[in-house]
């Protein structure tokens, strides 16, 4: 016979937080964010957290390298795509890695042969105004001059004078060498009223350029993951295939967490696959598993060795697993008893173990609910596609701007195979996910800061600084479909049908 959940399957939106008493300490300025990310002893802080509880998808569409650092910089974390060749994904990684925030390499670079007329294509092109000048115009070439406003005057010089002869040369200009520091960087620039300064190795070769309002917008990150080297901290998805190759070349490139990406997480092949890391890596190497949506399967993972959990199948927004194959559970309610199962295992164990919330975000408001309902941190999606900074094309369609978005299933993505149990390649494969348009949103930057604006006042109304306070004290109603009604605006002809401002993660 059959078991059958008392529960039916609910989604984010079938709930509501109901305020608690909030004191006057309560307020957003106060609430940290800061979330477990591996498990941890009762009592022991847990070696890594993060300091917003955003983490963005394993997918193609959404985490490569500049993701991550995009979302670093905020104090989240990306885990790169494992639907690549280990190579091109280890690359990635390490790029995350070497990056030094303040440091660029110059993408406006001109030879001395060139002219004027040129000097300014390629400002109009690139919006740069500031350009070094090598000796074969390449970004790492021999330093020879550079080039700014302030050495041409478009009203006198002639459109085809040579950049030698206009430049400031090399010997008028400062620069610093390769083990200079941001902070040192900055001096110089200020010192000698600079508004950028070139890096050279050893034989006057460029390197980097810092420029002035790299270094003002550096400090004003506050939250910025950094691992204790200073390099921005990023993660990475891995198979129960090919991981005794790509697990080592990860970890070589500079991973600081891996998640073995997978849609159903209950399975050998996942416990084959943590039991390897631990005999390869001991606890040095930090491994998520996932996903699950019941306590069975939490248990399986947790038993198994996982540092954290990750929760849900067939939420996602461009996820069509539930149609395909008939499996899959509401999100709410799947993190909802897997969230009980942790909390009686860190009771029995004295283990605690994160959870991540996956897939079926739609409005920031389910972002608190998800962390009220016991989830410690979250994995977006769609929510991280429509920015500036996911890897797909921004196009215009209709006259509106929107981003490409593609599931890990779909036939896009699909010649990796992510969408079975493990082990070997059999029988036909079928699509699980879609190809899909977002609405462009913008920067990260922006969004992220609208988001936990309210993500702040929400826990503020529930009485909460922080978010185990929040999984505390939430109090939580499920709604009914009328409620649902009465929540949005309602009997009223609405001026403007666009997104209001606020809904900043869509369309209503
Ligand atoms: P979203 O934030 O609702 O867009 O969901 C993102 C999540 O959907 C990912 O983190 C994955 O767990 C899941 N996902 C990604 N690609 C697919 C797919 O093709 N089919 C089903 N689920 C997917």
């Amino acid at each position: 016979m059959a078991f059958y959940f008392d529960e039916p399957s609910r989604t984010f939106n079938e709930y509501l937080l109901v305020p608690g008493y909030s004191s006057s300490e309560c307020i957003p300025s106060k609430v940290s964010l800061k979330a477990a990310l591996s498990k941890h002893r009762k009592g022991a802080e847990p070696e890594l957290s993060l300091n917003i509880p955003l983490v963005s998808a394993i997918m193609q569409s959404v985490s490569d390298d500049g993701m991550a650092i995009a979302l670093a910089t905020e104090g989240g974390l990306s885990f790169i795509f494992g639907s690549q060749p280990l190579e091109q994904q280890a690359a990635m990684v390490a790029r995350v890695k070497n990056y030094k925030a303040g440091f660029v390499d110059s993408d406006a670079n001109l030879s001395p042969d060139m002219t004027l007329a040129e000097v300014l294509e390629l400002k109009e092109r690139l919006g740069h105004s500031t350009m070094p000048v090598t000796e074969d115009g390449s970004a790492n070439g021999k330093l020879l001059g550079i080039v700014t406003s302030r050495d041409y005057r478009i009203t006198r010089t002639a459109a085809s004078e040579r950049v030698a002869d206009f430049m400031t040369p090399r010997e008028k200009m400062v620069a610093a060498p390769l083990e200079t520091s941001l902070k040192v960087a900055n001096d110089i620039i200020w010192d000698n009223k600079l508004n950028s300064v070139p890096i050279v190795d050893g034989d006057d070769h460029l390197v980097h350029m810092v420029f002035r309002k790299d270094y003002d917008s550096h400090k004003s990150n506050p939250l910025e993951m950094l691992d204790s080297q200073k390099r921005y901290m990023v993660g990475a998805g891995i198979n129960t295939r090919d991981y005794a190759e790509r697990v080592p070349a990860l970890v070589e490139a500079g991973a600081d967490l891996l998640c073995i990406d997978s849609s159903e997480g209950h399975s050998a092949w996942q416990e084959q696959t943590l039991g390897w890391i631990r005999a390869q890596f001991g606890e040095g190497v930090k491994v998520g598993a996932g996903n699950v949506v019941d306590a069975e399967g939490f248990r399986f993972l947790a038993e198994a060795g996982a540092d954290f959990v990750k929760v849900g199948i067939g939420g996602g927004s461009i996820c069509i697993t539930r149609e395909q194959k008939g499996i899959g559970r509401g999100q709410a309610t799947a993190l909802i008893e897997v969230a009980q199962a942790r909390n009686a295992y860190f009771k029995e164990t004295g283990v605690y173990v994160p959870l991540c919330s996956d897939g079926g975000i739609v409005y920031d408001h389910h972002m608190t609910l998800a962390l009220a309902m016991g989830a410690d941190f979250l994995m977006l999606g769609r929510y991280f596609a429509r920015f500036d900074e996911s890897p797909t094309n921004k196009v215009n369609i209709n006259g509106s701007y929107m981003k490409e978005y593609w599931g890990e299933g779909s036939a896009r993505a699909r010649n990796w195979q992510r969408y079975d149990l493990g082990g070997e390649k059999t029988g036909l494969t079928f699509e699980e996910g879609v190809d899909s348009y977002v609405p462009y949103a913008g920067s990260l930057k922006d969004n992220v800061a609208l988001t936990l604006a309210k993500m702040r006042s929400t826990m503020c109304n529930c009485g909460a600084l922080t978010i185990p306070e929040l999984q505390a004290k939430a109090k939580l109603t499920t709604v009914s479909s009328t409620s649902i009604v009465e929540g949005g605006a309602h009997d009223v002809l609405l001026k403007d049908k666009t997104p209001y401002v606020g809904s900043s993660i869509g369309l209503r």
